[in-house]
């Protein structure tokens, strides 16, 4: 797929990777609904500010209905509350699942019209290595990528039939306000970005987007013993 003269909406696109997204978007030449919470946050020049909050059914399906053009959806939005499921609060480990699991399946169900309009339409889902290995002092988070990349599998293939491509993309720490506190190597946003968008030009299925996601990834094969060396 061109990037060219399609019409694109990505959620969280105020800020972080959402943001650098959108921009590059824009820059290739599409049309660009820039969702938010808040669109008076949305800074970038030549993009349309739309209000979008991916847990409200009702704020989806009016932003459903004021476009009705888009081509390719970026599934971008995130929250990570640091919440373990074993002593978490539960209204985080709620919050991890209704933003990554059933926020992005009720944008993708409300956008599925339009995009299936197109002769061929893309949809990224923004994941995460950490949809294939889980940190217990993040499992609601874990937890809830692992569930949007079974999400994204079942759905590609529902979608293929009406010429709808759905990738996923993996990627370890990126230096974004969501890991500002971490104190570990990160990959810049925007060239995470340009891979993001490389990949759907290129259709590929998943976009395994660093080292960290490709050594993981490799590691699947391992199982338990390879992920999780430290259990007895
Ligand atoms: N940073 C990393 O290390 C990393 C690694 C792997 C994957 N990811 C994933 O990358 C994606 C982007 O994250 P980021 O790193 O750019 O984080 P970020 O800078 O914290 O940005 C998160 C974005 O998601 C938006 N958002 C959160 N909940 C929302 C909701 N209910 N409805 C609409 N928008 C919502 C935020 O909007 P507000 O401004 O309104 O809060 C913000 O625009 C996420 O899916 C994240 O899980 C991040």
């Amino acid at each position: 797929m061109k990037i060219d003269g399609q019409t694109a909406l990505v959620t969280g696109a105020n800020r972080g990777l959402g943001r650098h997204i959108a921009e590059q978007l824009r820059d290739r030449g599409a049309k660009v609904y820039a969702g938010a919470r808040n669109p008076q946050s949305v800074d970038l020049e030549g993009v349309t500010p739309i209000a979008l909050d991916i847990t409200d059914p009702a704020s989806v399906a009016t932003a459903a209905d004021a476009t009705g053009d888009v081509s390719i959806l970026i599934n971008n939005a995130g929250s990570s509350t640091g919440a373990s499921l074993l002593t978490g609060d539960l209204a985080d480990i709620h919050l991890e699942l209704d933003t990554h699991f059933f926020g992005t399946l009720s944008v993708i169900r409300a956008f599925a019209p339009q995009l299936g309009a197109h002769d061929s339409s893309a949809v990224l889902n923004i994941l995460s290595v950490l949809s294939w290995i889980s940190f217990p002092q993040s499992g609601a988070y874990c937890a809830a990528k692992s569930a949007s990349w079974s999400l994204t599998n079942a759905l590609r293939q529902e979608l293929a039939p009406r010429g709808t491509r759905v990738s996923a993309l993996h990627v370890g720490y990126m230096d974004t306000d969501m890991v500002r506190h971490v104190d570990a190597p990160k990959s810049g946003p925007a060239g995470i970005a340009r891979i993001a968008l490389d990949g759907i030009e290129a259709g590929s299925y998943e976009i395994v987007a660093d080292e960290t996601a490709k050594a993981v990834l490799a590691g699947l094969s391992g199982g338990v013993a390879a992920l999780y060396p430290q259990l007895p």
